[in-house]
């Protein structure tokens, strides 16, 4: 199966940096996939393209989207809406109105970014799908929503036994199952086939927000590569002024900290760079610093 690489951290630490420079990485070996499941992500106007409708060739092997609320909720209708439609009116007197209110229910878009990457990565087009995620919260809500949804579902599947012989025309179990059988399908590529980079500043807030990230991967049983500590300020350029010297030993105090609590797992750094982000220069140098150690 495809492997999924994941980029996760506190907002602007440098996850869509790093996921951008490593899809340009593993696109030199292979098709390679760069999905944004940041709302208010800025894969576009890195590559100079909309990404926003479809996705799109980008660069030689590498393709790109960018998952919008919007563009969610227009596939999940796509895909979704007549099912949930014969399940519902199967149990409740109601109208195709009700797929409205649904869309505008909380979880729906982030149920759906997973099944998105799972379609994606069971469609044999990519080696590689590089995952630049929202910040922490809403990516550890995508993950939780997943879980929920999974026991909503069975205990849907309790309810509907009980109730069964009430209804005769449809038969909504055959529905559930094949949802509830996605869902464990989604889950297990987030276990077996998707690891995830840790990215964090130099600060004390990101890192602290690192180290909880990691030990709420663990808890959905997802692998963490490692730690990406990202922006460290060159020592031979701070040392003349106080004001930098200063805020080179911060920075070394949480690069200690981050160290020790990592263990055995591997903290990649990249220094603060004169960057833009435009695709040949700095995101090519940041390719380079990342590589070998996320490929
Ligand atoms: N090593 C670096 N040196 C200099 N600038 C950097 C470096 N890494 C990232 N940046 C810059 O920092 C800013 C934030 O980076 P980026 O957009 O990758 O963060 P993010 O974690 O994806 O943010 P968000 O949470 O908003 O999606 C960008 O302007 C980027 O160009
Ligand atoms: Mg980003």
């Amino acid at each position: 199966m495809t492997k999924i690489e994941m980029f996760t951290g506190k907002g602007g630490v440098g996850k869509t940096t790093m996921s951008v420079a490593a899809a340009l990485h593993y696109a030199q070996s292979g098709r390679t996939l760069l999905i944004s499941t940041d709302p208010s992500g800025s894969l576009g106007e890195i590559f100079g393209r909309k990404l926003d409708q479809k996705v799109v060739r980008v660069a030689d092997n590498l393709d790109a989207v960018e998952l919008t609320r919007k563009l969610v909720l227009k596939l999940w209708r796509e895909k979704f809406a007549d099912e949930i439609y014969t399940v519902l009116s199967a149990f409740l007197p109601v109208g195709r109105e009700i797929l409205d209110y649904i869309e505008g229910a909380p979880g729906i878009d982030e149920e759906f970014m997973l099944d998105y990457l799972l379609t994606m990565a069971q469609s044999g087009d990519y080696q590689t799908i590089v995952w630049d995620t929202a910040p922490t919260v809403t990516t550890l809500n995508l993950l939780f929503v997943q879980q929920l949804f999974y026991s909503h579902l069975t205990q849907a599947q309790k309810v509907y036994l009980k109730v069964k012989s009430v209804f005769s025309s449809v038969d909504p179990l055959t529905l559930i199952n094949e949802w509830l059988d996605l869902t464990a399908r989604i889950i297990e590529m987030l276990r077996t086939a998707t690891r995830a980079w840790v990215v964090a500043n130099p600060e004390p807030l990101p890192v602290a927000q690192a180290l909880d990230i990691a030990t709420a991967l663990a808890g959905f049983e997802i692998g963490v590569n490692g730690f990406i500590l990202n922006k460290l300020l060159p020592l031979e350029l701070c040392e003349p002024h106080p004001f930098w010297r200063a805020k080179y030993d911060a920075q070394q105090d949480c690069r200690k900290i981050l160290a020790q609590a990592a263990g055995k797992r591997p903290v990649k750094e990249i220094p603060e760079l004169l960057g833009n982000m435009k695709i040949d220069g700095f995101l090519s140098e940041v390719a380079q610093l990342l590589c070998p150690s996320v490929v």
